[in-house]
């Protein structure tokens, strides 16, 4: 069910926390199935309900830069990183620290740390309200569309689930992933804060290749997907397809636009919600036009590579 943001739903869901269950969380970036980080039994329902393979580590969401020194080691750059970026669309992979009380499912035994602070009104309150740090992946089964509205996710898992109002998903995709583990800053997954901002503070990064070994699973190739066939970069369309345009896609039967004006930004809050309107059965496939790969549109055509990536 999904349940208005107030005192009482808050406390409801730190109840359904304490005892071990799921709870759904709004954030800036997607809704995300929450649950204490702190508790192996309690992650455990997130990885049922997500049909997740288990080797997939959650992020970790805490409401302050305390509580996230509580849990992982920060070095100068990750705190020039959080003081910058948080609360916001930024996740950092830090070194776990000593006698911390993240659950080892949560971060599927590794010993680093995916930890951030949402930007979100209704995710604070509930994180403050908690007062531990929950686990949050996308409130999608594994493979599908991450969530970007309340409606989303109660059609994904049904009226079961307690799922906490927070409105459209202002970002609309992932947070940006930052492996701050190594000798040199890793990109490992683009995201909600772009590339370029990331270097305004670091200079130059790396981005993790296709051929490395996968560190974060957003890297799986299927992700994100619609049902219907997918293709990138299109200049016609073909019959009985859906055409998802950006910018003034003149010279195309445009079906939704993700922004007739060409902001990235706007086009990335808009993205998923999209490709779920354009699966429809009243379209054989989708075609996008082609997206730029400056900031957000980096995300973006990463998102959409991997939606057309054919099962296998
Ligand atoms: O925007 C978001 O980040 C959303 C909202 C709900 O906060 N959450 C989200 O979580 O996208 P999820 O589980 O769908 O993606 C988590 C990503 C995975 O690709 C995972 O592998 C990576 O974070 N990750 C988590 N811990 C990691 C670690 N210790 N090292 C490397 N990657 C890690
Ligand atoms: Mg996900």
């Amino acid at each position: 069910m999904i349940f208005p943001s107030s005192p009482n739903s808050i406390q409801k869901g730190c109840d359904l926390l304490r005892s071990g269950r799921v709870v759904v969380m709004p954030t800036e970036t997607v809704y995300g199935l929450a649950a204490d980080a702190t508790s192996d039994h309690a992650v455990a329902q997130i990885y049922t309900l997500k049909n997740r393979p288990q080797f997939n580590p959650l992020i970790i969401h805490v409401p302050a830069l305390a509580q996230a020194e509580e849990i992982a080691v920060f070095s100068q750059q990750a705190y020039a990183l959080a003081n910058k970026f948080w609360p916001g669309s930024l996740t950092l992979v830090l070194p776990r620290r000593s006698g911390h009380s993240i659950s080892d499912l949560a971060s599927a035994g590794l010993d680093t740390v995916a930890v951030r602070i949402p930007n979100h009104p209704v995710a604070l309150d509930l994180l403050k309200a908690y007062g531990k740090p929950l686990a949050a992946p996308s409130a999608n089964r594994s493979t599908e569309i991450s969530p970007t509205q309340a409606s989303d996710v109660q059609k994904a898992f049904g009226e079961d689930i307690f799922i906490l109002e927070g409105g459209p998903c202002q970002v609309g995709v992932e947070s940006t992933i930052v492996d701050l583990t190594g000798e040199r800053p890793v990109l490992l997954r683009p995201g909600g804060v772009s590339v370029e901002q990331l270097e305004s503070v670091l200079g130059p990064i790396d981005r993790i290749s296709e051929s490395s070994p996968i560190k974060a699973p957003g890297m799986m190739r299927r992700h994100y997907a619609p049902t219907r066939p997918l293709r990138l970069n299109i200049t016609e369309a073909h019959p009985k397809e859906a055409i998802l345009g950006f910018g003034k896609c003149e010279d195309l039967p445009v079906t939704l636009n993700l922004s007739p004006s060409g902001d990235l930004v706007e086009a990335a809050a808009h993205l998923f919600r999209m490709l779920r309107e354009l699966d429809s059965p009243t379209y054989e496939g989708i075609a996008v036009v082609p997206i730029p790969t400056h900031g957000l549109g980096l995300a973006i055509n990463d998102r959409l590579s991997r939606a057309a990536t054919p099962v296998e």
